[in-house]
């Protein structure tokens, strides 16, 4: 059987993942997908320890964030409920809101950069996605939405830490190459222009 597609969207806080993940992942049930839509951090209990560092109710430095990402990733893929691994291998499409970018770009900043990547691409349990999806918005326009939709801020959403990690997913992107499928969409556009560039794209993939 033909395997699922593994299909991750990034971008800085505030980009509108969740908003086109929604009509990507509506567009490809339409289409008679069957499609398994998660993000990270998980729901497990390591998802539980890294949400409370990130409203800054525990604190914790950038390697010790690293593993606990590492950690929550490992469990994402392989666990027997609900890992990634399993639904791909039964043909079921996964789209995931974050993923090992989102460790290289924040945690690489405070963490060493090549030991974050190490550890996550050198993890044989940790699946490759077969595509990157990267809103790509000004910080301004990301402010004025977190903002807007937000009753208080995480440790990560100001706009000096948002800009440095805007530019660290470009070096990040460079620094990969062609190892990973990754496509940049100007997300500071209306929603249905954007998510036509996402179709385009989710075209050519398939
Ligand atoms: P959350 O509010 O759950 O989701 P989002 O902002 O994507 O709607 O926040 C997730 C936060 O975790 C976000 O600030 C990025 C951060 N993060 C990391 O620092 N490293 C990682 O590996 C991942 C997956 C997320």
């Amino acid at each position: 059987m033909e395997k699922g597609k593994f299909i991750v969207f990034e971008g800085i806080d505030g980009a509108g993942k969740g908003t086109q993940i929604k009509l990507l992942v509506e567009e490809m049930k339409r289409r008679g997908r069957r499609v398994y839509q998660t993000a990270e951090p998980t729901e497990s209990s390591i998802g539980g320890m890294i949400r409370d560092a990130l409203g800054g109710f525990t604190q914790r430095g950038a390697y010790e964030m690293s593993a606990l990402f590492l950690a929550d990733r490992i469990f994402h893929n392989v666990n027997p409920k609900k890992g990634i691994s399993q639904f791909l291998e039964k043909g079921i499409d996964v789209v995931c809101d974050r993923y090992y970018y989102s460790s290289f770009a924040y945690q690489g900043i405070d963490a060493d950069l090549d030991w974050v990547m190490e550890i996550n691409l050198g993890c044989s349990e940790i699946t490759r996605p077969d595509l990157c999806i990267f809103l790509d918005v000004d910080i301004d326009s990301c402010d004025e939405r977190i903002e807007k939709n937000r009753f208080s801020r995480e440790i990560y959403e100001n706009k000096t830490i948002q800009e440095k990690i805007r530019h660290r997913f470009f070096e990040i992107f460079d620094r990969l190459g062609d190892r990973d499928n990754i496509k940049i969409v100007n997300a500071a556009r209306e929603i249905s222009e954007v998510s036509s560039d996402i179709l385009r794209i989710y075209n050519d993939l398939t």
